[in-house]
């Protein structure tokens, strides 16, 4: 597979996991289409779906109205926590494929770990046979914490590539930055604008006008400048999503980058929508 991004995109990589450094997020999005459509013709060659979000079958769509070859993408889905047992994991990947009309996605994740009992090490099979099937390229966890990563990594047959959680200026994630960097694995930051929460942030503010770049910049700048991490911002607006691209044109000092981190509360978290999420590091 070739991964064409525009050289305004640099690439991560991961036990042959190549990605763009920037990707598309399509939560809340409805019929996301012409948003998907556009987000590639403007130059992003990542996007972020899942089973979940509904959205899988305006993501194919978009994939299909933008002119963009399948093999210049790297898509991303995920497995559900309902759908964690072999059998009901390996429908669900199926279902995925013919929501977005494609043969494979270049990463499966599985969404978040189970809330009923699957054992993990079922849930690692079930996720490495979709690799070995050719359903996935590649493979990987989404808000797991270090211990539950630790295991996954220890059970799975397959290497895990990427690790996807929550992570903006307003949560520390030090601690799992430090464990998937030891163990090799990419960071995928979800949630990287904290859903609009900290737009009103004075220190951002100020950084922001210094540059002559809005927040979002910054704050997107600020997640890729560290290194392995991937943020993956929505936008339902054309303007917005082109704004997100603009990031690789301007660098933050080392103190820019260290009072943001300064910014991070104990109570930032913003995603736990089961309300028996694990707790993050
Ligand atoms: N694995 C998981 O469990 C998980 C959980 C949550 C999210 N995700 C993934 O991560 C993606 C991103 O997270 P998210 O959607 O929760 O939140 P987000 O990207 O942090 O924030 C989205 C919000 O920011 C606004 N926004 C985007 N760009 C902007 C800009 N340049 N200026 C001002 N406002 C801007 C959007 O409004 P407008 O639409 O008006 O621009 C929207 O309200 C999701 O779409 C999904 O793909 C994964």
């Amino acid at each position: 597979m070739s991964i064409l991004t525009t050289p305004a995109i640099p690439q991560r990589s991961a036990h042959g996991c190549v990605i763009p450094q920037l990707g598309f997020g399509t939560s809340q999005l409805g019929d996301c289409g012409q948003l998907v459509s556009t987000a590639l013709q403007l130059g992003y060659r990542h996007i972020d779906t899942a089973w979940k979000y509904g959205s899988e079958k305006g993501v194919g769509a978009g994939i299909r109205a933008s002119g963009v070859q399948r093999d210049d993408i790297f898509l991303v889905t995920k497995v559900s926590h309902e759908y964690l047992a072999t059998a009901e994991f390996a429908n669900s990947v199926e279902e995925s494929l013919r929501n977005l009309q494609v043969d494979y996605v270049d990463l499966l994740h599985v969404h978040w770990p189970s809330v009923d009992g699957v054992p993990l090490a079922e849930t690692m099979a079930a996720l490495a046979l979709a690799k070995r099937r050719g359903l996935t390229r590649h493979i990987g966890v989404a808000n797991f914490n270090i211990a539950l990563l630790d295991q996954a990594i220890a059970l799975c047959p397959e290497p895990l590539s990427v690790l996807q959680a929550e992570y903006h200026p307003y949560l520390n994630q030090n601690n799992m930055l430090a464990y998937c960097q030891q163990r090799g694995l990419l960071f995928t930051a979800y949630c990287p604008l904290a859903r609009g929460r900290l737009f009103e942030d004075a220190t951002l503010i100020e950084i922001a006008a210094s540059h002559h770049k809005t927040i979002a910049q910054i704050v997107l700048r600020w997640l890729t400048q560290q290194g392995d991490i991937i943020p993956i911002p929505r936008s339902s607006s054309p303007e917005r999503i082109a704004q997100n691209l603009a990031i690789f044109d301007f660098q933050l000092t080392p103190a820019e980058m260290a009072r943001i981190h300064a910014l991070a509360k104990p109570d930032g978290r913003i995603a736990n929508p089961m309300g028996r999420a694990p707790a993050w590091d």
